[in-house]
């Protein structure tokens, strides 16, 4: 499963991707909000330092507005996925620009027939809000479990990337589940690294080597 960082924070990905294991970014305008940049400069900045998938959202309703709204967010960097939510419009603009050879992720994705749909629209990302699901007393890893399931059974192409992630164990649990990506809020990405064994491993070691060190 690879790791995308789910901020528009510039500081945090450029945290995470010092540490390596950063393949892509997912941004939105909830996140973008925080920000007080502009949305192309800010995605633009996240390019130079992840090279990668960059998801940009679009925000249109109507189709034709949704599939100009796509074709100029696509043309900022090569990089670009725009992220187009799930509704009939939606399907009808990601079907018109996948076309195109534009990648879509599919946002707001609540079900495995949600998915099916994205998918079939010729969708490369569908992405289940795991955390929203959970939040409303549902299994959000039950229909990741699902959709991945249903893609593996009819051969669709299209990747399971888990978003709305809470938690560490929701990264292991997507993981489990058989998602193919998992975007992460930067402090979720943080906290995996660390275990309380490990740090007070480390901690145990710098002090053992104090005493050898100092003879
Ligand atoms: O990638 C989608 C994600 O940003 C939504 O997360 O925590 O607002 O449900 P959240």
């Amino acid at each position: 499963m690879r790791i995308f960082m789910d901020t528009a924070n510039i500081d945090d990905i450029r945290r995470g991707a010092r540490m390596g294991v950063v393949d892509g970014v997912t941004t939105n305008p909830s996140l973008l909000a925080n920000e007080g940049v502009e949305y192309r400069d800010r995605v633009l900045e996240i390019c130079d330092v992840v090279d990668g998938p960059i998801s940009a959202e679009c925000i249109s309703s109507d189709p034709d507005e949704l599939v100009a709204e796509a074709q100029r967010i696509a043309a900022w960097h090569p990089n670009v996925v725009v992220k187009i939510a799930m509704s009939e419009s939606g399907l009808e603009a990601i079907r018109r620009v996948s076309a195109e050879g534009i990648r879509v992720n599919t946002t707001l994705i609540f079900s495995a027939n949600q998915a099916l749909l994205a998918a079939r629209a010729g969708a490369t990302f569908v992405s289940p809000f795991i955390g929203r699901l959970q939040d409303g007393g549902h299994d959000g890893m039950e229909v990741v479990r699902e959709i991945v399931t249903i893609f593996e059974t009819h051969g669709l192409p299209t990747q399971v990337l888990a978003a709305s992630i809470r938690s560490t164990r929701d990264v292991t649990e997507a993981a489990l589940a058989g998602a193919h990506i998992a975007t992460l809020p930067p402090n979720v990405l943080y906290q995996m690294v660390h275990h309380p064994l490990t740090d007070a491993g480390i901690e145990r070691f710098l002090a053992d080597a104090a005493k050898y060190a100092a003879v």
